[in-house]
């Protein structure tokens, strides 16, 4: 009989069990001392939540809109590389669990199934995230494969010149694993002829030259709505606005990048203020509970992205897994609203949490 999962945290144990350890290190691993990765975290546990009491809660409604589209809930899946490595299935399952629970998946540039594949699986609300490799040629052309087949958005991650330094992958010598159509092997085979390990790879095919002016670029090669992931400072997201962006996700890339990068819940309210209302701010890193989602929300997060835990649901059981993963965060935040007062998404306010600095 299947071990009772109760909580999104246990399916990483079961992650760690069931996959290589280069595997799980490579996707459970942060930058350097990971004070980051903890921090993400512990930042939350650090906010409290202010309940608010006879509020009618008899009905909880988490629907939301994000860019236009209507969702079961204020949470997303956020682009994560190489599914592959954690289910035979990949990215077609993630796909199939986002489109049942009523999600909307993000789809990594460094997918193990093609975006015509994720496309055609099911009926999932897909966004596509993308990199810029020093050969433009190639983000043109998944860009146009991607809006052609029915992806909503891009998201271009802007965290990630060269790839942070990541220790145990360093120590297991983590290579790019021979999976099928991996697409961001098209490039590598283009930019090198070695077998490169991840960091190798992705410092050699990257350009770190990019900047904001290469935003109109990206404007003139799609129709689509554009999403900049990555921000962590309200000065950046300025500079985003000014770049006529469409949203920003507030990101230290599950702390992969920069260690010593702050918590991004730390972060989120100054960004918040900064954008004003112009576009709207989702945020990822360490959400793992319901009640984690209200804390963003009630920051002024429109929805959260969540990361590892999708893997290690994959991992665990496949799509079910990610299934389950879904509905056991969106059960949480839907108990944690009928708690707090909270009927619908509108209902969660900056008065409904108390941060660190609230109480200095
Ligand atoms: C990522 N992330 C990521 N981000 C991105 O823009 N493109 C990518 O291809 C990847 N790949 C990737 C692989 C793995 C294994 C992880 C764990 C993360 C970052 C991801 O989108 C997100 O920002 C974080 O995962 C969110 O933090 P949590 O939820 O993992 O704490």
């Amino acid at each position: 009989m299947a071990e009772e999962i109760v909580n999104v945290n246990e399916f990483e144990e079961i992650a760690r069990r069931v996959l290589p350890k280069a595997f799980y290190d490579f996707i459970a691993g942060g930058a350097e001392d990971k004070h980051t990765l903890k921090e993400n975290v512990e930042a939350f546990r650090r906010m409290t939540i202010r309940p608010r009491v006879l509020v009618d809660v008899s009905r909880i409604n988490m629907s939301t809109t994000i860019l236009g589209y209507n969702v079961s809930s204020p949470l997303m899946l956020a682009p994560t590389g190489m599914h592959q490595l954690a289910h035979p299935e990949g990215e077609v399952a993630t796909a199939r669990a986002a489109a049942a629970s009523k999600v909307i998946m993000v789809l990594s540039y460094m997918s193990t199934c093609t975006v015509e594949e994720v496309a055609s699986c099911c009926d999932a609300i897909r966004f596509y995230q993308i990199y810029i490799y020093k050969r433009r040629d190639i983000a043109t052309l998944l860009v146009q494969r991607a809006e052609s087949c029915g992806y909503k958005a891009i998201v271009l991650t802007v965290d990630t010149p060269r790839l942070g330094r990541r220790e145990a992958d360093m120590k297991n010598k983590m290579t790019l694993p021979q999976l099928r159509n991996f697409e961001g092997l098209l490039s590598m085979k283009v930019a090198s002829d070695k077998e490169a390990n991840v960091k190798a790879f992705t410092d050699e095919t990257f350009d770190a030259s990019l900047n904001w002016k290469d935003i109109s670029w990206l404007r003139s090669i799609t129709k689509l709505p554009i999403l900049v992931k990555g921000i962590l400072t309200a000065e950046d997201a300025i500079k985003a606005l000014e770049a006529s962006i469409d949203g920003i996700i507030v990101s230290n890339h599950g702390a992969r990048q920069l260690d010593y990068s702050p918590a991004t819940i730390s972060v989120l309210e100054e960004i918040v203020h900064a954008v004003k209302g112009a576009v709207p701010v989702f945020m990822d890193g360490g959400v793992r509970r319901g009640t984690d989602i209200f804390k963003a929300l009630a920051l002024g997060a429109q929805a959260v992205l969540i990361g590892r835990p999708v893997i290690y649901g994959l991992a665990a059981r496949g799509e079910g897994g990610v299934r389950t993963v879904i509905e056991m965060l969106k059960n949480e935040l839907e108990l944690t609203m009928a708690l707090s007062g909270c009927p619908a998404v509108k209902d969660i306010t900056r008065h409904h949490v108390t941060t660190e600095r609230d109480r200095l």
